[in-house]
């Protein structure tokens, strides 16, 4: 039996390692698990069925792994999964969307671009959001297939990544806009890319720090106080767990072992 008190976080993939970045910065002392679905990315292309029924799959290993928290890392598994994993599992379940509130606030141009999954633009969550803010700036919307496989690899910075990013932000930065709205939590990793394409001047938007100040919350308001953790994180994967320790050791920032899920789990 795992010791209970730890905050569990999965994503399609690595993508999701740029949100615990900011859950570590925020609370240090947790113990963290994380678990990058890399045997089933990307989930832009998959149906919400299909990516439902692995959000519970994962969750369920999490909170076998001692979670009492779940962040879901992904945009795309938001959208399709957060409501019914509420309904299931009685913990603190924390999802993410694009940041459009935050973006609409910061443009000074007007024009406001959104670089996403094709699972999350075309999400009734996304269109709620659009309803929501869009009136009062333009929104233009741009899918990135490619983009999640790029990161992936740990391509952030090579001939055809940087192409890609070229032709995803072409279209956006003709309309004008002005900050980019960074909706897939794999796109932070291309940051450095994306300014150097699009211009230094260029506002990125991600809400990577805003979902741990809200996991903080959550846990204080509804988890009983704990001894203080042991700060470790641990790493878990479905896909080839060789190249994921390579990988995640990268985006992470230390050298990091990557189990293989459970076969029950994969
Ligand atoms: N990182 C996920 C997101 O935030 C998406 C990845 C995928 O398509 O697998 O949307």
């Amino acid at each position: 039996m795992s010791p209970s008190g730890a905050i569990g976080v999965f994503d399609s993939g690595v993508g999701g390692l740029s949100v615990l970045h900011h859950i570590r910065q925020r609370l240090p002392h947790e113990r963290l698990v994380y678990i990058a679905d890399s045997g089933h990315v990307p989930y832009g292309d998959k149906s919400p069925a299909y990516i439902e029924q692995r959000s519970h799959t994962l969750t369920r290993f999490l909170i076998e792994q001692g979670a009492d928290a779940i962040v879901i890392a992904c945009n795309t598994a938001t959208a399709a999964a957060v409501a019914s994993l509420r309904m299931q599992f009685n913990i603190p379940i924390i999802g993410m969307e694009p940041a459009v509130k935050p973006a609409v606030a910061a443009t000074r141009s007007g024009v406001v671009g959104v670089l996403a999954t094709v699972g999350t633009l075309e999400s009734a969550r996304f269109a709620a959001l659009l309803e929501r803010y869009g009136e009062e700036v333009e929104i233009v919307t741009q899918g990135c297939p490619g983009l999640v496989e790029q990161v992936e690899q740990g391509e952030l910075d090579s001939a055809k990544t940087r192409q890609l990013v070229e032709r995803y932000t072409a279209p956006l930065l003709a309309r004008g806009a002005d900050t980019l709205i960074l909706g897939c939590t794999h796109y932070p990793f291309l940051a450095p890319l994306i300014r150097d394409i699009a211009g230094q001047d260029i506002s990125l938007v991600d809400t990577g720090a805003a979902v741990a100040r809200q996991l903080q919350r959550r846990m204080e308001s509804e988890l009983p106080a704990r001894e203080r953790g042991d700060a470790t994180a641990r790493f878990f994967t479905s896909g080839d767990p060789v190249f994921a320790t390579r990988i995640v050791s990268v985006l992470w920032g230390s050298s990091t072992a990557v189990q293989t899920l459970p076969r029950d789990f994969l």
